[in-house]
């Protein structure tokens, strides 16, 4: 029996998740596979009611009983210091130290290709975000607030464990997935301490794995690249706050956000899944809301429970429904957020 818990979050993410579980269950039903949802409440909404954002029974029951969770997103503007949101999405990836957070960037039809001369089926990347450390772990303070002397410090911190467990991820999937090169992307000529740290463990990892080209590039520069030709790329490893902003700026090359899925590993062990975007406001109760991405988050989940061949099923159902229009219309397609996850669910029993 796997254990799944399911925080559908605020905004769209609740829309998204509704679909990510129809899909799920569609094809646990279909595949036999035993599974038992536990859906939780926490979002702005419980926040604001009772001042819950992630209790510590939830905390440990995903802990120790969960294989996986799935998550919406999480942000809501009557609650402008993202405090619930923090609590339970950092209280998940730093909780559960889910140090991978694997981004893949693969665009899955021409007409979602923004780039000329660029061929759909050569953007083929895979993002490996360090999930656990960095700008993210929320040390430092103020001082002088509210003053014209004011002083803001967020410290970035950077563990030679932290860094190398990423890198040899990344690398490790290199190997495995057939793929020939890692790009790591720093920013060591200005962050002398940090990232000499990321390249020189960079470089030790790399000497493990000698059949895998190893290149290191300068974030910007791989913004620049990113854009100018995307297909030089296959695996890119790089910390928590730029892992962040290349996956943004990789998602316009898969055309928007509501394509973008994330797996938030700690490989073995309990891990989250999780669209890319965020919770939408705006488009929230429109029906409008792109499903795929979560589409996309739990086939990444079910590959994580031990059935890849499933994640490489949903992955084609995907494509087929961006190719037929069964999609909403930000990707050219005509369907709102539920009638997608019901084509993607019909195409699961076809
Ligand atoms: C993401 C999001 C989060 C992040 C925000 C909501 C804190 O942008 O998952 O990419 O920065 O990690
Ligand atoms: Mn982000």
């Amino acid at each position: 029996m796997k254990n799944v818990a399911v925080i559908g979050g605020d905004g769209i993410g609740k829309e998204v998740v509704a679909e990510g579980v129809k899909v799920l269950r569609a094809v646990a039903e279909l595949r036999g596979i035993e599974l038992k949802l536990h859906e939780y409440d926490l979002c702005a909404d419980r926040y604001l009611k009772d001042g819950v954002t992630y209790p510590d029974d939830v905390r440990a029951f995903i802990k120790d009983e969960c294989d996986a969770v799935l998550l919406g997103a999480l942000g809501d503007p009557r609650v402008p210091d993202m405090t619930h949101a923090r609590d339970i999405l950092f209280g998940l990836r730093f909780g559960l130290d889910l140090y991978c957070n694997i981004r893949p960037i693969t665009c899955m039809h021409e007409r979602l290709m923004p780039l000329k001369g660029v061929k759909a089926e050569d953007v083929d990347i895979v993002v490996f975000r360090e999930n656990t450390e960095g700008i993210y772990v929320g040390m430092g303070g103020h001082f002088k607030k509210g003053t014209p002397d004011e002083v803001a410090i967020q410290e970035d911190v950077n563990t030679r464990k932290g860094v190398e467990r990423v890198i040899r991820a990344a690398f490790e999937f290199a190997k495995s997935s057939g793929r020939t090169k890692v790009h790591m992307a720093d920013k060591h000529n200005a962050m002398k301490h940090a990232h000499e740290l990321w390249i020189r463990t960079f470089r030790e990892v790399a000497e493990e794995y000698p059949d895998i080209e190893a290149h290191h590039v300068f974030v910007d520069a791989l913004c620049l690249y990113l854009i100018q030709d995307p297909t030089q790329f296959e695996v890119i490893v790089s910390c928590n706050l730029f892992g962040d902003i290349i996956t943004d700026l990789g998602a316009a090359l898969q055309g928007g956000m509501g394509m973008a899925s994330s797996a938030n590993v700690n490989p073995g062990k309990v891990s989250m899944f999780e669209p890319v975007h965020g919770s939408a406001p705006p488009l929230t109760g429109k029906d409008v809301a792109n499903p795929l991405a979560t589409v996309l988050s739990v086939g990444q989940l079910l590959a994580h429970l031990g059935f890849p061949e499933e994640e490489q099923r949903l992955i084609g159902l995907v494509r087929e429904a961006v190719a037929t229009g069964n999609c909403t219309t930000e990707v050219g397609g005509r369907l709102g957020t539920r009638a997608t996850g019901d084509y993607i669910v019909s195409r699961v029993l076809s």
